[in-house]
Order: structure tokens, then sequence, then C-alpha cells
């Protein structure tokens, strides 16, 4: 099984980003932490960041992976590209965020892409990632 975890735009500057928001933790520390869970349960796992949004639809339509495991980022909110990217893919799709949306500014209350996304996980930090991959691992109709 191979999974696709896409990054969207500022993540590459998380650990210095508004850490009283988004922690202290780097995108390298969601990758390790998720290549060691994926080898363990042998599943093949690519990481892709980018800030633009074209890159992202583009990356998303090369439809190589089974599951898709997104944080869109300020995307989520404005990008129906995006969103289009996602439902025409033949893979299920997990909505990521490191923040708490809901408790936020309202304009992070709407997503665009969470519609088209099996779920969101929101709030948890690095463990919105871990929880979004152990959901793929334990969901039995693949
Ligand atoms: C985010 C939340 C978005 O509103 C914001 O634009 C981000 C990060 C999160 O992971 O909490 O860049 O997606």
């Amino acid at each position: 099984m191979k999974v696709l975890v896409v990054n969207g735009p500022n993540l590459q500057k998380l650990g210095s980003r508004e850490p009283e928001i988004y922690g202290a933790f780097t995108l390298s520390d969601i990758e390790q932490r998720l290549s060691l869970i994926a080898r363990e349960n042998n599943i093949t796992i690519d990481f892709f960041q980018s800030d633009s949004e074209g890159e992202i639809v583009s990356r998303i339509g090369k439809d190589d992976f089974d599951y898709l495991i997104i944080n869109p980022a300020a995307y989520t909110h404005t990008s129906v590209a995006i969103r289009d990217s996602i439902a025409a893919a033949r893979t299920k799709a997990i909505e990521v965020h490191i923040s708490n949306v809901y408790a936020r500014e309202d304009f992070r209350k709407k997503s665009l892409t969470a519609p088209v996304c099996v779920g969101q996980i929101a709030g948890f930090g690095i463990l919105s990632y871990v929880l979004a991959l152990e959901y793929i691992i334990k969901n039995e109709d693949r």
C-alpha cells in the first residue's frame, strides 16, 4: 500500500512558525515519525510539500498512491482547485490540521477540501498526522 502525505504552504517552516500555535516540531519530525510507523506496517510512504497550489494539484493528479494524507494549510479555506484534484483522484483522502481550526479565526472554520475527504483530524499537533495513518492501517474496507 502506498500513502502520499501532502503539506501545503508555510508548513516547511514548522518549528519556527508561530510555535505557540503549531508547536516546536518540524516538518522533518513529522516525516520521520510517519516513516517509522509506515515501515513497521509495510506501507510505502511519500512526502510532498509545496507553497504552490498548482504544484499540489499536479502532484495529487499523478494519482499514484492508495491513500492521501493532506494538510492543505491556508489552501484549505480557499482552493477549489485542490478540492477538485482530491475529488478527481481514485484515492481516499484524510485532511489533517495541526491546530484546532474551529477554535481560531472564523475564516479557518470553512474547509473547501474536507467534504471530498473521508474525514478530517484537527487540533492534535503532530498526532493529527499519526492518527490519520492509524486510520489507514486499521481501516478494514480498503
Ligand atoms: C493549518 C491551519 C490553517 O488554517 C493554516 O493556514 C495553516 C496550518 C494547521 O495545520 O493547523 O497553515 O492547516
